[in-house]
């Protein structure tokens, strides 16, 4: 009889040093590899429509939705990178609810992606997600989105990747991804979930650590007394417990996604031992998906992604248009061989209220321009131009360079906001007359522009405007 389970000891595999994703070659190539593969390149959001393949039940009231582009392009983007979905929660002839989902799948496996949602019942959104989106039916997305995600390339490639709750989701693409590459990682992942029997995808992460001796996963429950023949940690985030699964955390670049305590929290702890500001990134989640990021690292990671990126277009314009699969008419990069890749906002041009808005006829606006008088609101703020909010029934008056978002929502308009940075989309609102500069970073689609919304957020008035909000 061959026996199977020995104890014959196997050597580590030999690897090149450290991570390298596969576009990051492709793209620096001056030998013009093939279109296809360029097509993994995941600069630009873009707009598109996926059909969902499948759905498969996550532990923890989580389920995963398995996407393909209805183009037959591969999906590109970074490893914790989002993507904003258009849900008709109301009806196929009401405006679309738009939400982020982190993708949990990994980018090099880019022919389908995954978001993974976990319902919560006092959503508006995910609760109808879970009971409505089906194999076929098709979505309207934006992506990818976010500068929270895993570095083109790192020679030392030293992680420590801590999740709490739904929170597993971006770091789940970051561990799937680096299991699929070659090269030296050193992984650790510290999974905080409320229950044993909760922890999405533990099964896949049992899988991946006892096969990859780079990857090491520990969990801990949260403040939940241990069940008989718990085995991991118990307790919430503290200083000792990171000391125990990363003694050496100051040497790692931390990633950590969770409810924005549990990030509070780490942020502290991960000061206390030793980890610099600047190898600290966070993701917040919160019920549906929100998303908040540290924009200001992640902005300033963008700009030099960005200017990488314009540098090789500025060499090789040509061969990049070339390169780009125009069969699938995907790409509309909004640059040039001298600009740059930063998003600056399609041109915004007046609504005229009256005109019809769309080709789908909707116009997102619930009440007719004109049926209440601005001139009957109380007034407030200072400032030179004037925003009426027809829906608040409130003037606000405003400086050219404030963030309308801003003034607004100090002067009780109620507008939901996530990110504040024209990412997220979530603070989309209808303009019915005045022109405003948006500078948004792919949270809305032009034919929502056309449609006359915009996003207050990134957003500063030119002149006096109404606003439906
Ligand atoms: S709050 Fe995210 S786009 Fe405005």
């Amino acid at each position: 009889m061959i026996e199977l389970l020995t104890e014959t000891a196997i050597s580590e595999p030999s690897r090149i040093r450290g991570l390298e994703m596969p576009w990051n070659r492709v793209m620096g190539s001056t030998e013009g590899p093939a279109g296809a593969a360029r097509a993994l390149g995941p600069w630009h959001p873009q707009e598109f429509m996926a059909e969902c393949v499948e759905t498969v039940p996550e532990a923890g009231g989580m389920m995963t939705f398995v996407f393909r582009r209805c183009d037959g392009a591969p999906l590109a983007f970074r490893a914790g990178q989002y993507v904003n979905i258009a849900f008709p929660v109301n009806g196929e002839d009401q405006d679309p609810v738009d939400r982020s989902y982190s993708l949990s799948s990994s980018p090099t496996q880019p022919w389908t992606f995954n978001i993974t949602v976990k319902s919560d019942p006092a959503g508006l959104v995910s609760p109808w997600v879970h009971e409505n989106v089906k194999p076929g039916m098709v979505l309207d997305m934006l992506g990818p989105v976010g500068a929270f995600h895993l570095p083109d390339a790192d020679r030392r490639a030293r992680y420590l990747l801590l999740a709490a709750g739904a929170g597993i989701t971006p770091i789940m693409s970051m561990v799937r991804t680096i299991h699929s590459l070659p090269g030296q990682a050193d992984v650790v992942v510290l999974y905080h979930g409320a229950e044993a029997g909760g922890y999405a995808f533990h099964q896949e992460l049992a899988y991946i650590a006892s096969v990859d001796s780079r990857v090491k996963v520990f969990y801990s429950l949260g403040n939940r007394s241990k069940p008989e023949g718990w085995e991991w940690l118990s307790g919430r985030l503290t200083a000792a417990m990171i000391d125990q699964v990363a003694p050496d955390a100051n040497g790692r670049q931390v990633y950590a996604c969770g409810p924005e305590g549990y990030l509070n929290t780490a942020a502290e702890l991960l000061k206390k031992v030793g980890v610099d500001d600047t190898s600290i990134n966070m993701e917040f989640f919160s019920g549906d998906r929100q998303t908040l990021l540290e924009y200001q690292e992640e902005l300033a990671l963008a700009a030099d992604i960005a200017e990488e990126i314009a540098e090789e277009i500025a060499d090789s314009a040509q061969d990049y248009y070339e390169s780009q699969p125009t069969a699938f008419g995907l790409y509309e990069p909004g640059y040039d061989a001298e600009g740059t890749l930063t998003a600056t906002g399609l041109p915004l041009e007046t609504v005229d209220p009256d005109a019809p808005r769309s080709e789908d006829g909707s116009s997102g606006v619930g009440e007719e321009p004109g049926s209440s008088d601005a001139s009957s609101f109380d007034t407030v703020g200072t400032g030179s131009l004037t925003l009426s909010f027809m829906r608040t029934g409130i003037n606000v008056r405003v400086d050219p360079d404030e963030h309308i978002l801003e003034v607004a929502q100090r002067a009780g308009v109620r507008i939901g906001a996530n990110c504040k940075e024209g990412m997220c989309g979530s603070c989309k609102v209808v303009k019915l007359s005045g022109e405003v500069e948006m500078n948004h970073q792919g949270g809305i689609r032009a034919r929502e522009i056309d449609a006359g919304k915009f996003l207050p957020c990134c957003s500063t008035a030119r002149t006096d405007m109404v606003i439906d909000a």
